[in-house]
């Protein structure tokens, strides 16, 4: 076998051993979850919730919205039930285990973004790489992380302020959708791999 193709099989087979790795972990936290929880936030989703406005589905439904679009992920499905047992760990836990794959391995590599500000990030997570920015956009990374993670009075008061924030900065804070998160997200990551490629 050439040593390119090896290298290219080798690293395909690390990435899926460590996205084992992740699933397991990921499961066994999912079943860990389930029995404490039965099934709480992941019921069905109403197909047209996905294009009406997430403050109006939530009021709709009498629900948390990160509890209604529970069955959507993990990313939402776990902060509902953060939310709902006001203990953040039960989210950190799913990324401790979820970041595994995306930030230790050899593909992990440190990329700098700049922004229109001049402020420059340099992050390691190419696959959400929405996270890390936007993050850093709004200073959350300056947060004790203590207080974020195990003093949930403590999340909710910055949340509240940043929220606040943000109302008067999104034109569109009001109507953001579910799919509105999705284009979104979609939108980064194409810009994100175009702009990688562009670099090779
Ligand atoms: C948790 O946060 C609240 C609100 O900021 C604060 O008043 C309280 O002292 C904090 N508790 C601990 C144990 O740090």
């Amino acid at each position: 076998m050439p040593l390119m193709l090896f290298m290219v099989v080798a690293r395909w087979a690390a990435a899926r051993a460590q996205a084992g790795v992740y699933h397991e972990g990921v499961d066994l936290l999912q079943r860990r979850l389930d029995l404490e929880q039965t099934n709480l936030c992941n019921s069905p989703i109403a197909p047209e919730d996905t294009i009406r406005p997430i403050e109006e589905v939530a009021s709709l439904r009498g629900e948390d919205g990160w509890c209604y679009f529970g069955s959507t992920g993990l990313w939402a499905r776990n902060c509902g039930l953060s939310r709902r047992s006001k203990n953040m760990m039960v989210f950190v836990l799913t990324y401790e285990v979820g970041y595994i794959p995306v930030l230790a391995g050899p593909w992990a590599t440190e990329k700098a973004l700049f922004f229109e500000d001049g402020r420059r990030m340099t992050l390691r997570d190419h696959d959400m790489p929405l996270d890390d920015a936007y993050c850093f956009v709004n200073g959350w990374y300056n947060l004790p992380r203590a207080q974020v993670v195990k003093n949930f009075t403590f999340l909710e008061e910055v949340s509240e302020a940043a929220c606040k924030d943000l109302e008067k900065k999104v034109p569109n804070y009001h109507s953001i959708t579910l799919s509105d998160i999705y284009a979104e997200a979609k939108d980064c990551k194409r810009s994100w791999h175009t702009a990688a490629s562009r670099q090779r």
